[in-house]
């Protein structure tokens, strides 16, 4: 059975291009056919200026959604990075494989290092280190496959390089993961500029639907989503992005398919009201489940604890592998140092 990897990142409020890009494969066809773990991956949150009170109530919030979600914690794991140590572990001894260069070419570090840069901050080592600890959470698991949007491809290429890397110079001591697509109805873009993705947890605005959003304020954000200056309603992504991400989003929540939803529309003002129906309707059984999990805090927790535990069963051996093959030091057993002594 393949293993699965994958990880949300507590930086901000699940969106509905989380969900309909990634969560609900998970749930519906990831944690049935696969050995799967999920991950609130807790410690990349740190890599920016963030605000540890917040870090903490989006972490719980994170792994409650995923529940909320339907991931079913008797057939994947869902835990906490930073509860299972061997990622930290194992990323200084991937640190110690990878190289500046190639950490310096990450698209996405760029991109972030140089924002921060032009508003006068600094950019925090561990921006720099990231994929390294991300490539640490993949193959800590001997994960095959990992689903991920485009922006998280690159990183998952250095996962595989490293996971090479290491096995060539120290023995076969970890899988090769591949990165893999979550497919059809998965790019749900920004009502507000189809050109980027709503995904982006940490970005903020009228454009980006969030799981948790009251139905009400779904409805407003899609019925003011931009559309575009052509005539009719077709599914022409190159030409009518917003009308496209519209028809794909109706799609993705009814289980059709984006020419057919254009066939049947005249006007985009029908094509909106439908569509926030439809999204209202496909977030109602999480939201719900939402609030039962939040009316029972143990029960998240121990579902956490249980995940960490098995999690750590699982990388633990994988990476005492890796520390010896790197040539350290084996600690000696207590039972065994007092029979020396
Ligand atoms: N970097 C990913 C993101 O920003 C989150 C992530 C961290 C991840 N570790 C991972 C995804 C391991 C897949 C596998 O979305």
């Amino acid at each position: 059975m393949a293993r699965v990897f994958s990880g949300v990142k507590p930086t901000g409020h699940l969106t509905l291009g989380n969900y309909l890009g990634a969560m609900r494969k998970w749930a519906e066809v990831d944690q049935h056919r696969s050995d799967a773990l999920f991950c609130v991956v807790d410690l990349h949150a740190l890599t920016v200026d963030h605000d540890p009170a917040r870090v903490r109530r989006l972490s719980r919030q994170a792994a409650s959604l995923l529940l909320a979600a339907g991931l079913d914690p008797e057939r994947c794991t869902v835990f906490v990075q930073s509860h299972v140590d061997e990622h930290a572990r194992l990323s200084y001894l991937l640190e110690c494989v990878a190289t500046d260069g190639e950490m310096r070419r990450m698209i996405q570090y760029k991109e972030k290092a140089a924002r921060e840069q032009t508003r006068g901050g600094s950019v925090r080592l561990s921006l720099l280190t990231y994929p390294v600890l991300m490539a640490a959470d993949i193959l800590a698991y001997g994960a095959d496959e990992v689903p991920v949007g485009n922006d998280q491809t690159q990183h998952v290429e250095l996962a595989r390089d490293l996971a090479v890397r290491f096995n060539q110079r120290y023995g076969h001591t970890f899988v090769v993961p591949r990165a893999t697509s979550p497919g059809v109805a998965a790019r749900v873009m920004n009502l507000q500029d189809p050109a980027s993705k709503m995904g982006k947890s940490d970005d903020v605005g009228p454009g980006i639907v969030y799981l948790l959003d009251d139905p009400d304020v779904v409805r407003k954000k899609v019925m003011r989503a931009v559309t575009d200056s052509g005539r009719g309603v077709v599914y022409d992504r190159e030409a009518r992005p917003g009308l496209a991400n519209l028809l794909e989003i109706l799609a993705a929540c009814t289980g059709g398919e984006p020419v057919e939803m254009a066939g049947a529309y005249d006007s985009y003002g029908a094509l909106k009201k439908d569509t926030a129906e439809a999204v209202v309707e496909a977030l109602r059984p999480v939201r719900e489940r939402h609030r039962e999990l939040c009316a029972d805090p143990g029960y998240v927790e121990g579902v956490l604890r249980a995940g960490a535990d098995r999690a750590r069963g699982m990388a633990r051996p994988t990476v005492d592998a890796a520390y010896r093959a790197i040539g350290l030091l084996p600690p000696v057993a207590a039972a065994a140092a007092d029979a020396v002594r």
